[in-house]
């Protein structure tokens, strides 16, 4: 089985945000800035491709808490400031906004800014941008055996009903298509609990160049790649 040659959805690992600032001699939080900087720079590179359908970001991890709470505080202040500086030209571009993770850890305004948000841009379809926070994939899955679970319980479904796209469906990601093309920046070649399920036939690139680095030339060249693997999904080689 041969696939289009297009990537429609590439998810991102934006990854060194803190060496781009230490090389600097910067605090980190100035390397997270830059890294919303450049997550800013490749939507509107990503607006020029209409191949492009959804771009999913882990922006904040649910291993991420763990961090010093000056550090997590800067990342949930920058997420502020990102959405009130760049929501209303996002809308006015179409593009529309999807979250995924643990909203019950996150603050309460943020967590009323995110459903604002979804809910503005629900009906927009041609670029999903969906930003992974306080987002982990091990967690996200047992989120979902859990509502499943719920369900057997009260008799609504049989156990023997769970099927993957059950599964797939009680996921934060329900509607979205698997990625495409998983990049990661930063020199590191792991997914770090990062859309597990989701990445089961997914085509990986990783590269070293760090995230605040990272510009459309390096994107461009990720889906040259992409375009150069065949995927058989499990199947044969069709010449
Ligand atoms: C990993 O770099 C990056 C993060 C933990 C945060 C990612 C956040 C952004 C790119 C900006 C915020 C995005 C939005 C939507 C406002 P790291 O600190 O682990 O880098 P290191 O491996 O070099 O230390």
């Amino acid at each position: 089985m041969q696939s289009p040659r297009a990537a429609c959805h590439i998810a991102i690992i934006m990854d060194g945000n803190g060496r781009w600032a230490a090389q600097r001699g910067l605090p980190t939080r100035k390397g997270h800035r830059e890294g919303a900087e450049s997550l800013r720079r490749l939507l509107k590179h990503c607006k020029k491709n209409p191949a492009i359908t959804h771009l999913t970001v882990y922006a904040f991890s649910q291993e991420n808490w763990k961090r010093p709470a000056s550090e997590v505080a800067d990342l949930m202040d920058l997420l502020r400031y990102f959405f009130k500086a760049e929501l209303e030209s996002l809308l006015k571009e179409g593009v529309r906004l999807r979250f995924i993770g643990d909203r019950s850890a996150l603050d309460a305004d943020i967590q009323t800014m995110l459903a604002e948000t979804e809910a503005r841009s629900a009906h927009f379809s041609q670029l999903t941008l969906c930003i992974a926070l306080s987002y982990g994939s091990r967690q996200e899955i047992a989120r979902a055996c859990q509502k499943l679970a719920s369900k057997a319980l009260s008799g609504a479904i049989a156990p023997s009903d769970i099927s993957p796209e059950m599964l797939e469906r009680a996921l934060d990601t329900h509607g979205i298509p698997d990625p495409d093309l998983l990049i990661r920046t930063g020199g590191d070649e792991r997914l770090s609990n990062f859309l597990l399920w989701q990445s089961a036939y997914t085509e990986l690139y990783f590269c070293d160049v760090l995230w605040p680095d990272f510009s459309g030339e390096h994107f461009d060249q990720a889906l040259e790649h992409f375009a150069a693997r065949e995927r058989r999904f499990g199947g044969r080689h069709v010449a």
